[in-house]
This record gives structure tokens, C-alpha cells and sequence, in this order.
């Protein structure tokens, strides 16, 4: 889904069209964008369609709207052009940014000409910040977690780009779990658990009260250190989130089947014993088995919680190969206990001790160069 950009300004004023246009053209569509006045005029500034013509720029049929006419309230960026009025006011977009470009209506053209090149350096920066923004799938602002009294996670904030995967790894009890289970609120599960902050995932704040919990752990699917094959076939275990999701059509749920078993790298090992009760294969298999489990609902996002622990190192590499080619297409946030895997998979690394993050980074910086003591001590074994 494209993320909405709407540039709000005041009555009469030509300057969020003027956005509006250039925000389009130098996006190239990778955004959607309106523009609108709190009052609008009912036609277009004459000047503003002449200064934007000298850039090649037509708006001649862009017409200007009112807010009620632009759904601002769904949009995820609301940038006010020099508006004499808080945009919190005007709604509750995750991104809100005020710029103050004052109005050109009735100045000589000079004046629309030094407007419109205000507004298209302003725009440049913007669709720079946004585009990279895009790349980001996790953004962890101010979590907390208690368990009861006790902080578990102590303000967390925290960046995971799409399309990487992210280790975790600090000492045994130290959040690693608790966190991974808060991005796609496992963590409502547990009584006692309470979580403030906020986890936005594709610019969406998971704890919204419109998120619906299990439509978030379709697209944030779970694998757990010890393989939970339900007690069931093989077929039927990743089958499972597909049947749960309405899907019943037999011929669709086979190709389903497959195409997760293929990714997860274990269908040539059992596509001749699919009916044979899950239970029956090795620790491996029944661990690429829940990673398929995982796949089967075409998740955004996996979580995987120390998924090798428990397997030999033939395993261990399978898993690892998967990671890797399973990050082309999501994202994948790795808690492991094993250095070696963490520098052999992660693109980035984040240090965790006693419920903070100390420290984040590319994978060789954290373990050739933490800045962080502490960190520096954990990697080289002293302790945890
Ligand atoms: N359901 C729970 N109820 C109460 N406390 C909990 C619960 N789960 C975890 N904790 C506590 O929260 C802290 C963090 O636990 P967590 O399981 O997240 O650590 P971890 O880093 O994953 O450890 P490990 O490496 O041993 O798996 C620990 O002190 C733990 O005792
Ligand atoms: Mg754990």
C-alpha cells in the first residue's frame, strides 16, 4: 500500500498545490499526495500556474480542494505550509511537519518564483527523508514492557529496515524474547504483561486500538526455539494458517502447502509423507516444518527466537541458507545465543543487557568495533 502525503494550507493560498505538484513529480509515484486549503479558493492562482510552467510543471487543471474533500485523516504524513495553526489540531497522522512558507497571493510574480523554489528545496528533502523511510519496517519508539512491577524493557527505541535480518543478542534473561514478542503483541497473551510506547510497522502503530491482533500475526509470523509441530500431518500443520484464514478450496491449499514447504527448504524430504504425523520427522525438519508453518500465510516479517538451538550444525546451516534467501522477500528479526550465526547471517546487530538496548549496528561493527564496553565484553565472552 502507498503511503499519503497531504500538503494543507490556508484559504486562497496556492502554495499546497504547488507542493502537491512538486512532491508528484519528484516522488515518481511512490507515494500518493493531495493537497488541500482550509478554504479554499475556487480557482487556481494565475501566477502559481505561470512560475510553475517556467519548471516545466502544468497545474492549470489541478483544482483546488477543501480538507473535507482530501481524507486527511487516513493519510500517514500531513505537512502544513505555512499555516498559522498546529497540525495536531488537524489530525493524528503518524508524521506531522510544519513548514513556514508564507503566502505570495497578490505579490509580484519574483516573489511566486522565490516561493516555489522554497518549496521545491523543502520537497526534495522530504521525499529524500520518506524514501528512506519506507525501507524502515520497524520503528520502535519508547517501549516498555512490565512484567507486573518489574521492567523487562526499559525504553526501547529501535529501527529495523526491510528486507535485512536483525539479530538480537545479550545475556540469557536479559528482554531478547520479550521484545521479539512485542512486534506482533505475543505479549497480550501473557496476564501481568503491559507495554507503553509505541511500534509502528509500515508506519502503523501495531498497539492501535484498530489492529487486529491476529490479522498482525499473519504478517508477523513466530518461530520458537524448541519446533511445535501441532499434533497433527505434516499437510495439516502448514495448512493450518491458510484453513484459518478461510481458505478451503483443496487444489489451492495442496499449492499453498508446497510453496511453503519449498521455501523452507523441506518439501523434497517430504513430499511423499505429507499424511505421516508431523512428530515423526527430525528436530531439523520439524524446525523447517514451523518456519513453513510460519510461511504458509505469507508473512511481511518472521521472528525467529533462537531457531537453531536445538539443532545439530548440518540443520543449523540449512536454516541459515533459508534465512538468506527467504530475507529477499521479508524481513527476518533473529534472537540467537550463537556469535558465530550472528555474524555469519545478520546485516544488523543490536546488544541488549538487563532490559535496554546498549547498542546497534551493522553486524562487523558490533562484533569487530562496539563502541559500547559493555558490548565489547559481551563479544568477547566475559560474560553472559
Ligand atoms: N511471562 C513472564 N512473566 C514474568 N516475567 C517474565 C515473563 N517472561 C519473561 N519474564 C522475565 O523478563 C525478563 C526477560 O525475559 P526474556 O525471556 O525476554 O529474556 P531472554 O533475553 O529471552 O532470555 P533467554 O536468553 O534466556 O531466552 C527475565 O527477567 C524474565 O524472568
Ligand atoms: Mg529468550
Amino acid at each position: 500500500m502507498k503511503r499519503r502525503v497531504v500538503f494543507v494550507c490556508e484559504r486562497n493560498s496556492c502554495r499546497s498545490q504547488m507542493a502537491e505538484a512538486l512532491f508528484r513529480e519528484a516522488s515518481k509515484g511512490q507515494f500518493e499526495v493531495a493537497s488541500a486549503g482550509l478554504n479554499p479558493a475556487k480557482e487556481i492562482d494565475p501566477n502559481a500556474i505561470l512560475v510553475m510552467k517556467e519548471i516545466g510543471i502544468d497545474i492549470s487543471s489541478q483544482r483546488p480542494k477543501g480538507t473535507s474533500e482530501v481524507n486527511i485523516v487516513g493519510s500517514d504524513v500531513v505537512v502544513t505550509v505555512g499555516l498559522d495553526m498546529s497540525t495536531d489540531s488537524l489530525v493524528s497522522a503518524p508524521y506531522k511537519i510544519e513548514w513556514d512558507i508564507p503566502d505570495p497571493t497578490g505579490a509580484p510574480i519574483e516573489v511566486y518564483r522565490r516561493t516555489r523554489d522554497l518549496i521545491e528545496a523543502r520537497v526534495n528533502e522530504l521525499v529524500k527523508q520518506l524514501s528512506a523511510e519506507v525501507r524502515v519496517k520497524f520503528r520502535i519508539r519508547n517501549l516498555w514492557l512490565h512484567y507486573g512491577e518489574r521492567p523487562a524493557l526499559k525504553n526501547i527505541n529501535l529501527d529495523i529496515p526491510a528486507n535485512c535480518i536483525f539479530a538480537i543478542i545479550g545475556p540469557s534473561g536479559c528482554g531478547k524474547s520479550s521484545l521479539l514478542r512485542c512486534l506482533n503483541r505475543m505479549n497480550d497473551l501473557i496476564p501481568d504483561a503491559k507495554v507503553s510506547g509505541e511500534v509502528f510497522l509500515d508506519g502503523v502503530n501495531i498497539y492501535d486500538k484498530g489492529i487486529h491482533p491476529v490479522e498482525l500475526r499473519r504478517r508477523v509470523g513466530m518461530v520458537f526455539q524448541k519446533p511445535n509441530p501441532f499434533p497433527m500431518s505434516i499437510f495439516d500443520n502448514v495448512a493450518y494458517g491458510p484453513r484459518i484464514h478461510g481458505i478451503k478450496d483443496k487444489r489451492l491449499l495442496s499449492e499453498i502447502v508446497e510453496k511453503a514447504l519449498r521455501e523452507a527448504v523441506l518439501w523434497d524430504e517430504v513430499k511423499d509423507i505429507l499424511h505421516r504425523p508431523a512428530f515423526t520427522l527430525s528436530g531439523g525438519q520439524q524446525q523447517r516444518l514451523c518456519i513453513a508453518r510460519a510461511l504458509a500465510v505469507e508473512p511481511d516479517v518472521l521472528l525467529l527466537d533462537e531457531p537453531c538451538s536445538a539443532l545439530d550444525p548440518a540443520s543449523t546451516l540449512r536454516i541459515e541458507e533459508l534465512m538468506l534467501e527467504l530475507k529477499e522477500h521479508l524481513t527476518i528479526v533473529l534472537v540467537t545465543h550463537n556469535m558465530f550465526q550472528a555474524s555469519r547471517v545478520a546485516d544488523m546487530t543490536g546488544f541488549m543487557l538487563d532490559g535496554e538496548l546498549i547498542e546497534v549496528g551493522s553486524t562487523s561493527q558490533i562484533f569487530e568495533n562496539p563502541r559500547d564496553e559493555r558490548t565489547d565484553a559481551f563479544i568477547r565472552g566475559r560474560f553472559g
